[in-house]
């Protein structure tokens, strides 16, 4: 299918709604059935039916249709935020007493899904260095039945050999889920690599505003069907009308905003590998990266994000340097149009946890700004390293 057709087109039935070019928010919770026979049909094929919002919305199902369409998958099911999508997905595979094999440094909610909330229902997880596809096969155990990954991973930007995890849970039965939302449904689709249910934050690129939530999970049209049925009606973490509405507007314009992300990312990079006072750029699509070879394999162009770790003993240095950045928000989360950072120093305490980072790597998101106002204002920047 074409990225046209599936943006512009697909799934918009506009004659059902005067023709308008922008769909509608159906601001409902139900919808009346006509008559008793067809309140029967709407119960008993409530996953397609429109019976109830908190089941299925149409202008929830547009966006569910636009992006199972992107990710080449046959179905597609939208939650209130990308966590909810994630612990949604992974729930949908675990019983009590099995266990899961997850990538190390997961999103840090998905790693308390992990490490805090899955054991508490007896399912045990092992954490492995994803950067070799062989650390998820020693995990296995017999009653290992799913493999997380996570490409790129949060932070440090590793990847994972999608179609070595996946040749390795199909040896061993297992499932996998990845989360995708850091390449994007534009720049990387791993049900082409036979990976189970792909996951995205759709706050992150698919919104690209910073002014809305939303999470998605897409694969077969029957896992779909089931998390539907469980996960979906029991745990009620679905999307609002409104911000799938949002949520379609910003796929609009995603390819567009990609490739100006890409492009300015390179600039930016190529700016920060080769000044004194940085140590080292965190990017797999660097060629000096050494997972260089399988980040062209798998992703069809870079992103946004990248770290870097200055090159300094002094914690207040990295702060001066952070503080002292004029056109970057200090701010959670990615993937809208104003370019971020995010330092691991503001994790450090007197007292309290030691983060697992060191403290001079700051993440960067390059947004949808000028490269060479932002590249101005790094070069300023660094004058405190
Ligand atoms: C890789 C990744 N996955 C999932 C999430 C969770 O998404 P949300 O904040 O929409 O719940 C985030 C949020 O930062 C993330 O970075």
């Amino acid at each position: 299918m074409e990225l046209s057709y599936i943006l512009n087109e697909l799934g918009e039935d506009r004659e059902l709604y005067f023709n308008a070019v922008a769909p509608p928010i159906l601001q409902t919770s139900n919808f009346a059935a006509r008559s008793v026979a067809d309140l029967r049909h709407m119960l008993q094929h409530e996953p397609e039916a429109h019976l109830y919002t908190r089941g299925n919305n149409p202008t929830v199902t547009i966006l569910e249709k636009k992006i199972a369409a992107l990710e080449g998958a046959e179905h597609a099911i939208a939650f209130g935020s990308g966590i909810a999508a994630v612990s949604a997905a992974v729930l949908s595979q675990v019983n009590t007493g099995d266990h899961v094999v997850c990538v190390k440094k997961p999103y840090t909610w998905t790693n308390t899904l992990m490490k805090r909330f899955l054991p508490r229902f007896g399912v045990e997880v092992t954490m492995v260095d994803g950067t070799d596809p062989e650390n998820y096969r020693n995990a296995i155990k017999l009653n290992t039945r799913l493999l997380y990954l996570e490409s790129p991973n949060s932070y440090t930007f590793e990847l994972q050999d999608i179609a070595a995890v996946v040749a390795i849970a199909k040896e061993h039965n297992c499932k996998t889920i990845i989360d995708n939302s850091f390449a994007s449904p534009v720049n990387q689709n791993p049900i082409a690599f036979g990976v189970d249910l792909v996951v995205h934050s759709c706050t992150k690129y698919i919104g690209g505003h910073s002014d809305t939530m939303g999470g998605i999970v897409c694969g077969s049209r029957e896992t779909i069907n089931r998390i539907f049925e469980r996960e979906y009606m029991t745990l009620g973490a679905i999307l609002s009308p409104h911000d799938a509405w949002l949520l379609i507007r910003g796929l609009r314009t995603l390819p567009v905003r990609m490739e100006r992300i890409a492009a300015s990312t390179s600039k930016v990079v190529d700016f920060l590998v080769k000044h004194p006072k940085v140590e080292k750029v965190h990017f797999p699509l660097l060629s000096s990266h050494p997972q260089y070879n399988l980040a062209q394999k798998q992703l069809r162009n870079n992103t946004g994000q990248f770290s870097v770790l200055l090159k300094t003993e002094n914690i207040k240095k990295v702060e001066a340097f952070c503080d002292r950045l004029q056109h970057f928000l200090m701010a959670a989360s990615w993937g809208g149009h104003e370019s971020l950072i995010y330092p691991i120093a503001a994790s450090y305490t007197d007292h309290g946890l030691k983060p697992t980072l060191p403290f001079n790597l700051v993440r960067f998101y390059i947004g949808l700004e000028d490269p060479e106002y932002l590249i101005r204002d790094i070069e300023q920047a660094l004058e405190e390293i």
